[in-house]
Formats: structure tokens, sequence, C-alpha cells
């Protein structure tokens, strides 16, 4: 299995949570400049852990020209598979859309230059990131979109691109329902697993700190949903992991 989402750096024992781990990979994501430079360290530190590096929306009114030339400067370094969480976070502000958007487009730029995966973190705002997709003309890029949040009609649409879509604890709590059936009506060849630690922790952990190996528990809900064996759902959603962030 595959965590393709979590924030290692945020821990205080992350020797112990990799180390949990094993054989099975995981691709922890910066948001700044700071935790960038993290993901780069943990990646050359740890066999099983590889990185994508980029700026969250939630600092656009901050990244200067020197954090994009570290951004395109790291890109191509070994175990670097893609640029993100990169997005829009209406949530989080409206006030500076234009911002969000402008550092938006610049990062899937950058992507398409280099070729790599897109990790994208979209709250309250996948209007805009569809139409944002579309006007990139982004077809030949492979794209995440991590914790997906919106209905399955939207799921749907975003097929159009060669995006799948992170799921991660939220899918196990009770009020779920929405993300249950977007899980239900997409194919497992759609899905990933993710933990996006140390947030949203699955049940039965729900409110303590997440860690990477409790995708298995994401697994099993899916598993549940799906009416298929836990181990289809481990074995393919590896595979989609590893095609789409072109794992080694
Ligand atoms: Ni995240």
């Amino acid at each position: 299995m595959i965590d393709t989402h979590c924030h290692l750096e945020t821990l205080t024992n992350i020797d112990e949570v990799v180390n949990k781990m094993g054989n099975n990979k995981m691709i922890t994501a910066g948001t700044d400049l700071e935790s960038n430079k993290k993901v780069l360290e943990l990646t050359k530190k740890y066999p099983n852990v590889y990185g994508v590096i980029g700026y969250h929306p939630e600092f656009a009114d901050n990244i200067k020209y020197e954090d994009l030339e570290f951004l395109e400067q790291h890109i191509n370094d070994e175990k670097i598979v893609g640029i993100g969480e990169i997005g829009l976070d209406y949530y989080y502000s409206k006030e500076n859309k234009e911002k969000q958007i402008e550092l938006f487009k610049k990062q899937i730029k950058l992507a398409k230059k280099y070729n790599k995966t897109i990790v994208i973190h979209s709250r309250e705002a996948l209007e805009d990131t569809y139409n944002i997709l579309k006007e990139e003309d982004i077809k030949d890029l492979k794209v995440v979109m991590h914790c997906y949040s919106g209905s399955k009609e939207m799921a749907l649409r975003f097929k159009e691109f060669n995006m799948k879509f992170g799921i991660g604890g939220v899918v196990t709590f009770k009020n779920a329902s929405k993300l249950k059936e977007v899980v239900k009506c997409l194919d497992l060849e759609d899905l990933l697993l993710e933990t996006d630690t140390p947030y949203l922790t699955p049940e039965p952990y729900r409110g303590k700190i997440n860690e990477p190996y409790n995708i298995i528990y994401v697994a099993k809900e899916i598993a549940k949903i799906k009416e298929i064996k836990l181990e289809k759902v481990l074995k393919e959603t590896t595979d989609n992991a590893i095609s789409q962030f072109d794992l080694t």
C-alpha cells in the first residue's frame, strides 16, 4: 500500500511512523518553502519516502519569485515525483482569489514544462479548479485530486482529465455519505489512498494524530463500500499510485 499524501515533517515521531510502514511507500507533500526543504531532506533520509513540492494556496500572498525558483531548481531531484500541494482554497480566504489563481497557474505551467504530476488541493473552489485545468490545457499531465470533497457529478466531470482521486480518513466517518457515494460511483482504478497526516485521522482513531499506516482503515472502508476484497483495494490502489506518480 502507498500513502499518496502526508505531511511527515509535522510529526515528532517520524522515525517510528516511517519504520512502521516497512516496505510500503509514502509521498510527503510540501506547502511552503520551509516544508519543501523538509520534504527534500526526508526523501534523502528514508528509502520508502517520496515527495512532492509546491506552494499551497494558503500562502499565495507571500510567495516570492525566489520561492518559485527554488521549486524549479529541485523539481527534478531524485524521488521528487510531482508538484503539490497546489490549488485553490476559498474556505481559507476569498479575498485573494486572484493571487491564488495566479500561483496555481504558475505551478501548473512548471509541471507542464517538466512533465510532472500535479497534486491539487481544492476547497470550496471545485468549479474554478475545473475551469483553470481546462484553460491550461493539461491533457498530457497526470493529476491527483487530494482529499476530494465534491459531488459524484463533479468527480465524473473531472474524469475528462487524467485524474485520480485521493481518498482519506473522511470516508470512514459516519456522516460522510457524499464521499461514500463518490467512492461507490468511481472505478477502483480512479482511486488513491492517502492520510493527509497529521490531519483527518480515520475511524477508529478519529481525533488522534494521523500517520501513514492508517491508510489501512481507508482501504478497509473502500472495500466495504465497493463490496470487494481488501487485498484487491490494496493491490489496485498501489498500482494506481505507481503509475500516476511514475514511482520506481
Ligand atoms: Ni495536505
